[in-house]
């Protein structure tokens, strides 16, 4: 079992198969990046995995695949599929915008991923623009659709900006309510990489416009869950994830992998520990010190909630959020 230095189990590693994407999200990746990793420092799918055969030997129970956006990864249902062939056991989850998700859902599913989470910020095309840069509406809320029809539980998420998309929370919520796709609000989180004067939303802005029209009893956290619970009178769940919280990071058992092999303990801060070298080396002793040694640093907590105005310099296509 991994156990950090604050007595969290980490079981939960998110892996990145890519920065790139194809959406400019305004908070992720508002223009391209100046470069993109060079694809020879890219881990293949055998050495990702080789890295994750050493993680779920430790203890690590679910694994998401997240980007940049996933899809854009040549044959990643062959890499879903080695996952699920070695630990069939593991929640094996990708976050993805959803944008190539018609036509690729059912390979997906059947490579044996078990759930997908998707960005819906908005249900009016010009604002997809707006968010995106792209015209994407169309693609996402049909990929949605698919990936429902072949089976999947999708979750939705959604980042609500004042002047933006903040009066869609009640018909985002809706669309959700009505598919039986449970949503989660995020507050916005600061970082360097994204547009600069975004206006994100607190949980108690979001909580006051939620409450002008239902009624919820607050269920708290959920296990090692980051989305805070609350429960409509008919039993719908919606979530909201307050990274600015005080407690936000009391119950995180993650860490991260990105592309290049780079282990981060904490989304917020830069520091990383590289298990290139080992897994192309084949020396899965050395990858397994390093993760020991990436979870023993985890810090406790994030800053996003401290000083007035604390950024992240990280970006969030690198880990994919
Ligand atoms: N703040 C909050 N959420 C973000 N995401 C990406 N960047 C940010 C940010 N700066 C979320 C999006 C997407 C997921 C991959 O990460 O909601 O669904
Ligand atoms: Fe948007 Fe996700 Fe792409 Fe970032 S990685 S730009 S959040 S779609």
């Amino acid at each position: 079992m991994l156990i950090d230095s604050y007595d969290r189990v980490v079981d939960y590693l998110r892996v990145s198969v890519t920065e790139r994407c194809n959406f400019r999200c305004q908070y992720c990746m508002p223009e391209k990046p100046f470069s993109w990793v060079p694809k020879e420092n890219l881990l293949s799918f055998e050495e990702l995995f080789e890295f994750m055969k050493v993680a779920i030997d430790e203890g690590v129970q679910k694994i998401r695949i997240t980007g940049g956006e996933p899809l854009l990864r040549e044959d990643l249902d062959r890499f879903i599929g080695m996952i699920y062939n070695y630990a069939p056991h593991i929640d094996l989850a990708m976050t993805t915008n959803a944008f190539l998700l018609k036509g690729t859902a059912q390979r997906l599913k059947d490579a044996g991923l078990k759930r997908i989470n998707v960005s819906i910020d908005t249900l009016k095309p010009e604002v997809a623009l707006a968010i995106t840069g792209k015209d994407v509406l169309k693609n996402v809320l049909e990929g949605v659709e698919e990936a429902r029809a072949v089976g999947f539980k999708v979750k939705v998420n959604m980042v609500p900006m004042k002047g933006m998309n903040a009066d869609e929370i009640i018909d985002v919520l809706e669309y959700c309510k009505e598919r039986n796709m449970s949503v989660r609000f995020i507050e916005y989180m600061e970082n360097a990489h994204a547009t600069v004067d975004i206006s994100g939303m607190k949980s108690d802005e979001l909580l006051a416009i939620l409450s002008e029209k239902y009624e919820f009893v607050d269920d708290g956290f959920d296990g090692s869950s980051p989305s805070h619970y609350y429960t409509m009178k008919d039993g719908y769940r919606f979530g909201i994830i307050e990274p600015y919280a005080d407690d936000f990071c009391k119950q995180c058992n993650r860490i991260r992998l990105t592309a290049e092999g780079n282990l981060i303990p904490c989304l917020y801060f830069d520091e990383s520990m590289s298990i290139a070298e080992s897994v192309r080396n084949g020396d899965i002793k050395a990858a397994a010190e390093v993760l020991r040694e990436v979870v023993r640093t985890k810090p406790e907590k994030n800053r996003w909630g401290g000083e007035e105005g604390e950024a992240s310099s990280r970006a969030f296509y690198e880990t994919g959020g």
